[in-house]
């Protein structure tokens, strides 16, 4: 049984084409990530984006990666910024798992935009001081990602992944951590 290529295609391109996203499928992108599962469905995600219809916006979402991604982030239509609420809303105790449920959000996001043709491109390599003080960003909420959008102008290269007995083990820790696979 193969993994379905929607999830074997996907990949993170650096070079997008010169072509806009529709304002409709920006919407749905957002509505796949919302759909996600949370743990007491607290639904911690939060997205600020913009689209190259918005330069001002753009620009300012664009000036909060680093340079290394700047450059090659400055060709896609769309640049979102993620964030979690890092506590649960019904006891204020902290969530320790909002940054797993935006990681869901985001491969939901990420599977509607493959079905739609599109690639994402997550960043860690954001200005992360910058863009608390330049968003406002209320305490209680935490920058995570930038993530690029847009049609990519890239041949495929998979890059390489874990064996599957790296990271899957039945029943016990059982990691060969003497016999890892080849380096990237
Ligand atoms: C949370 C996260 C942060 C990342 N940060 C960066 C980044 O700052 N710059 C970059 O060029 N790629 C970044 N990447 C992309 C990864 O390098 C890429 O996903 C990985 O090499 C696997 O390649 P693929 O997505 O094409 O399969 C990031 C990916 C994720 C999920």
């Amino acid at each position: 049984m193969q993994v379905h290529e929607l999830i074997l295609d996907r990949h993170s391109p650096y070079a997008f084409l010169d072509e806009s996203i529709d304002p409709a499928i920006v919407r749905v992108l957002f509505d796949a990530a919302r759909h996600a599962a949370s743990a007491y469905n607290e639904q911690p995600w939060r997205f600020v984006y913009a689209t190259r219809e918005e330069p001002k916006s753009y620009s300012r979402i664009l000036g909060c990666l680093v340079e290394a991604n700047q450059k090659w982030a400055r060709q896609a239509p769309l640049l979102i910024l993620s964030f979690v609420k890092n506590t649960y809303t019904y006891d204020g105790t902290p969530n320790r798992c909002a940054q797993h449920d935006l990681g869901l959000a985001v491969g939901n996001l990420t599977t509607q935009a493959s079905l739609l043709g599109l690639r994402v491109h997550s960043m860690a390599g954001i200005a992360v001081g910058h863009i608390c003080e330049s968003f406002a960003i209320p305490k209680g909420y935490d920058i995570m990602t930038a993530i690029a959008v847009g049609y990519s102008d890239e041949v495929h290269n998979r890059k390489p992944r874990k064996r599957m007995d790296e990271i899957a083990a039945l029943g016990q820790w059982n990691f060969d951590s003497k016999n890892p696979s080849a380096p990237r």
